[in-house]
């Protein structure tokens, strides 16, 4: 008989060392392997972590049009497929006070289940998009902000990642 599943509970954890900017575009550029259509990833991480940095990779990895910035006037970008992958919803949840609410407001103009969705700093806010999401923690190895060391604790939360294989991240 299967264990009653709580999507609350994580279901993998991953430590991959990250030793520079270059690394880190590629663990974004894995990462658009193992994601899919509806996905949502959370990346959390202090100013400069990386995350964004992160999500370049991701984009290219996706292959979708458009340069990923930080959406630093705008609090989500789209940047829709360039061939016949889910575009990637970028957003900069900094700002976003009112958390899913507002994040409906913004009335995108792109379908959520059918995107990649990626959110910086969006704990507490945008958990309720899904049950299922992927979290992603930047954190500098040393307490020096000129080492580009970094570790990434990736955790799976939800039946969604319950089973997955996130070893194809660990660069
Ligand atoms: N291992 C590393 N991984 C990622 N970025 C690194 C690394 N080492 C150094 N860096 C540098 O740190 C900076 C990370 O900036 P980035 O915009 O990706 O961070 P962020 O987490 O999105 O910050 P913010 O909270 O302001 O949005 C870049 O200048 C990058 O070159
Ligand atoms: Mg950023």
């Amino acid at each position: 008989m299967e264990a009653p599943h709580s999507p609350a509970v994580p279901a993998t954890t991953l430590k991959i060392a990250v030793n520079s900017p270059e690394q880190m575009g590629e663990l974004g550029r894995r990462l658009a392997k193992v994601l899919r259509p509806g996905d949502l990833v959370m990346l959390t991480g202090e100013l400069g972590a990386g995350k964004t940095t992160l999500t370049r990779g991701l984009g290219e990895g996706l292959g979708v049009r458009g340069a990923v910035t930080s959406p630093t006037f705008v609090i989500a970008r789209v940047h829709p497929p360039l061939g016949d992958g889910p575009a990637l919803v970028h957003v900069d949840a900094y700002r976003l006070g009112g958390g899913l609410d507002e994040m409906e407001d913004l009335d995108l103009d792109v379908s959520l289940p059918d995107s990649v969705v990626v959110v910086e700093w969006g704990d507490g806010k945008v958990e309720d998009l899904s049950d299922d999401r992927l979290h992603l923690l930047i954190h500098r190895a040393v307490g020096d902000t000129a080492d580009e060391g970094r570790e990434v604790t990736v955790r799976g939360i939800g039946a969604r990642w319950q089973d997955a294989d996130l070893s194809v991240l660990a660069v």
